[in-house]
């Protein structure tokens, strides 16, 4: 394997590039990685070059290992889910509308962003009233539709071109633009793109629409940990019993549920152990009404990142760290990786 560090201008672009060239005429077979502070420009000459995938400068030494370890194992073409270290799927989904899997969602993503910057995308399955990107202020360029391409489908750097980036260094793939683009998504062509999505990234965020669509089983049955979620209401607990019956009887892989009551209000008539005895599963986090919550989403950005402190904030950081168990960036191995970052070319 040999990786060539083209940020801040020690190696330039070009010679990079070059040598990437070199490397693949000469050595046919070997991995070729490129480290560069604007990989989105980057996507298709490295392609060219016979470079394996751009990685952004600044990864910290786990995400730089997970980032060895995907290109080792191959593109993906390969059989992902049968891989160990293919990403996490977490998909976020309800029976009800309106009861927050938007704002969970983005959330749990920009969480997820902070221990893995570039490790982590959020995509948005709400076909109707996708919000994702809205949720995270921002304008994309592609949306879902423009995804589902054949060369993106197929193509790991491709792909990642055509996702749109927050500040923090979530990707996002957003919802679509119009009820037309929402036409052409079928539930096998998701299912590609996110096969190709958990062997790019460590952690992959589906937002979902109201019930069970087609699109929200396909997300599920890819999912390591599904989040379902409820207000405190007849209908809606109701409704969740239904689709835990209903998961039961699906042939579904190994994953963990989390049940969470959201806007839970006191003296609504249902308790959280109602909701317990309804389902038939214990409430893993129960997130109280607040007008913190509507004022981020207000806001474009989750509350995790604009009121960190805020109770809200912090009990879904508690939810958070079940997907990414003591990961947090930590300043050591951000240092640790520093001393790596300033070699220029190193061949393991
Ligand atoms: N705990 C909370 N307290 C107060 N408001 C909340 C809370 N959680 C979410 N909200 C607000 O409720 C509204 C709906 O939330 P959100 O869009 O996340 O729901 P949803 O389940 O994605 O809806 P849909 O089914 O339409 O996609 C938003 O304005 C959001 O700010
Ligand atoms: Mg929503």
């Amino acid at each position: 394997m040999v990786i060539l560090d083209v940020s801040q201008g020690q190696l330039s672009t070009k010679r990079g590039l070059e040598l990437a060239g070199r490397f693949s005429d000469y050595l046919p077979g070997i991995v070729i990685l490129l480290v560069s502070d604007e990989p989105e420009n980057l996507a298709l000459p490295a392609l060219r070059a016979g470079v394996k995938d751009v990685l952004e400068s600044g990864l910290s030494v786990s995400e730089f290992r997970w980032a060895i370890r995907r290109a080792q194992e191959g593109g993906p073409d390969r059989d992902v889910a049968a891989t160990p270290h293919a990403g996490r799927v977490i998909t976020v989904a309800s029976p009800k509308g309106g009861v927050g899997k938007t704002t969970m969602a983005t959330n749990i993503a920009r969480a997820l962003a902070e221990r893995s910057p570039n490790g982590t995308v959020v995509v948005d399955l709400d076909t109707q009233f996708g919000d994702v990107a809205a949720a995270l202020d921002l304008d994309p360029t592609y949306t879902l539709g423009d995804l589902l391409v054949p060369h993106a489908l197929a193509d790991g750097i491709a792909l990642k071109a055509l996702l749109t980036k927050h500040s923090s260094g979530l990707h996002v793939a957003p919802g679509v633009k119009s009820p037309e683009e929402a036409d052409g998504l079928r539930a096998d062509l998701i299912s590609q793109l996110l096969d190709n999505l958990k062997a790019e990234f460590r952690y992959v965020v589906v937002d979902t629409a109201p019930g069970m669509t087609e699109l929200a089983l396909a997300a599920i049955d890819h999912s390591t940990d599904l989040v379902l979620m409820t207000s405190l209401d007849v209908p809606g607990v109701r409704g969740l019993r239904k689709v835990v019956e209903l998961l039961e009887h699906l042939d579904l892989p190994p994953m963990t549920r989390q049940i969470v009551v959201n806007m839970a209000d006191k003296g609504a008539g249902l308790s959280v152990g109602d909701v317990e005895a309804t389902v038939g599963q214990k409430v893993d986090l129960v997130i109280p009404r607040d007008l913190a919550v509507v004022r981020s989403t207000n806001s474009g950005s989750p509350i995790v990142e604009s009121a960190p402190r805020h109770k809200v904030a912090k009990e879904l950081q508690r939810l958070v760290s079940r997907f990414a168990p003591g990961s947090a960036r930590s300043s050591a191995s951000n240092s640790a990786w520093k001393g790596l970052h300033r070699g220029q070319v190193a061949a393991l």
